[in-house]
């Protein structure tokens, strides 16, 4: 196991009926922004919890931050932020409007001239206005930690900063039953492959973050077709909400080597050709597999026996059968894992290419050596 250090300030605020809680959590006096999407928070009943809950606190709001959150929008944010001297935010909505809010956190205290340094150049953040979330999609874990990924024109970038991480996340399970299926899907793939990224290298005798990374899987895989057939079920819904958070709070990939080439390349379907994040990576996650099993023999084993319990003997098999497993769980929540499924062809390979140099992903995987012509070739599987 590698050295590691480990910390996660977010309070996490669990269970039915949390939402009341917010007053408590808000820091007393503060001119609070709430933030949020295209409007489902209007129809679940979350806004009216949330009214009822800010009673006496001053409040105003920002809406439509829509899937994938856009510069130009959070800019329209921040603007109102500076204008209305407002000094704490909250996020009500899925992964994009808590990746809003945190890129609205950073650029409102940004000094520079362009604010899109933050992601473009990837200046450090050295100050953000504080920010909690009240989260209705368990897929991203942006609830907690401490990434933001923001869209600009065709390009698609993440950011990092301690000073973004939701100081509270409050889950209550009973605001995802409303989730459209394809929602619901996209958030319970988006979690597995947070796992994967951080489980499928190779062995550094990291038994403990192995086993939790296994656990996870074995919820998502339990749950996640559960949560389709009865999407009221508080149960099926509360494992997978806490099983999304986990699965990218910092735990499981304290001192183990990380991936995230199925999310790089997944991000520039995502700019180019508008895939859901979760589409994108039920796309990218099964080729890469196969395209990198040599590279990752012993943990991609080590999946096929303790996740999916593969008994066969041979190795290469048992890999084979794992990956095919993956695929049908993927489709099973509803997700196509062909570029084909979203009327996709070989065209793409080469603007995927192209626009990862532009944003200088260029060395990808836990080894930085998937290039380009690598990605072509997993996206050639994938057709
Ligand atoms: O906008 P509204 O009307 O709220 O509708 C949203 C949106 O259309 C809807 N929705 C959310 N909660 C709902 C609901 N509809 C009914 N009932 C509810 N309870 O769902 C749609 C998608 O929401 P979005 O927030 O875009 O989904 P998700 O949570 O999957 O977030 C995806 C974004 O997060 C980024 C992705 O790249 C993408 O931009 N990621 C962020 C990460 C992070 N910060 O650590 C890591 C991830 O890998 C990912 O890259
Ligand atoms: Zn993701």
């Amino acid at each position: 196991m590698y050295n590691f250090q480990y910390a996660n300030p977010t309070r996490i605020c669990f269970g039915e009926g949390q939402i009341a809680s917010l007053p408590t959590l808000i820091p007393p006096g503060s001119r609070l922004l709430v933030l949020y999407g295209g409007g489902s928070i209007k129809q679940n009943g979350v806004y009216e919890q949330l009214t009822r809950a800010l009673e006496g606190v001053t409040w105003q709001e920002f809406s439509g931050i829509g899937a994938n959150p856009r510069y130009e929008l959070l800019m329209e944010a921040v603007a109102q932020v500076k204008r209305e001297r407002i000094d704490f935010l909250l996020a009500v909505g899925g992964g994009s409007v808590v990746d809003g809010t945190k890129f609205v956190a950073a650029a409102a205290c940004y000094e520079g001239s362009n604010p899109w340094d933050i992601c473009g150049k990837q200046v450090s953040v050295h100050q953000a206005l504080p920010m909690g979330c009240v989260l209705t999609l368990p897929a991203t874990g942006s609830e907690n930690n401490p990434t933001s990924v923001v869209s600009r024109g065709d390009v698609k970038i993440s950011f990092r900063s301690p000073l973004v991480q939701p100081q509270f996340a409050v889950l209550d399970p009973a605001t995802t039953y409303s989730l459209p299926a394809r929602q619901t899907g996209n958030g319970v793939v988006d979690a597995f492959i947070h796992i994967t990224e951080q489980y499928l290298t190779f062995p550094v005798g990291g038994d403990v973050q192995d086993r939790l990374a296994e656990g996870l899987l074995q919820v998502l895989v339990e749950n996640g077709p559960r949560a389709l057939a009865e999407p009221t079920n508080y149960q099926v819904r509360a494992n997978l909400m806490w099983a999304a958070s986990l699965a990218l709070n910092g735990l499981i990939g304290c001192g183990v080597p990380q991936d995230w080439a199925s999310h790089a390349i997944g991000h520039q379907l995502t700019a180019l050709y508008g895939l859901d994040h979760g589409q994108s990576l039920a796309v990218v996650l099964p080729s890469l597999l196969r395209e990198r099993a040599s590279q990752k023999q012993d943990k991609l084993a080590q999946f096929a026996e303790r996740v999916w319990h593969s008994t066969r003997e041979d190795k290469a098999l048992r890999i084979e059968e794992a990956i095919i497993r993956t695929e049908q769980f993927f489709q099973k929540m509803g997700l196509g894992t062909r570029l084909a499924d979203y009327g996709l062809s070989e065209s793409c390979i080469p603007a995927v290419c192209s626009n990862l140099k532009r944003v200088g992903r260029t060395a990808l995987g836990e080894h930085q050596d998937i290039d380009p012509d690598r990605v072509a070739r997993i996206l050639a599987r994938a057709l």
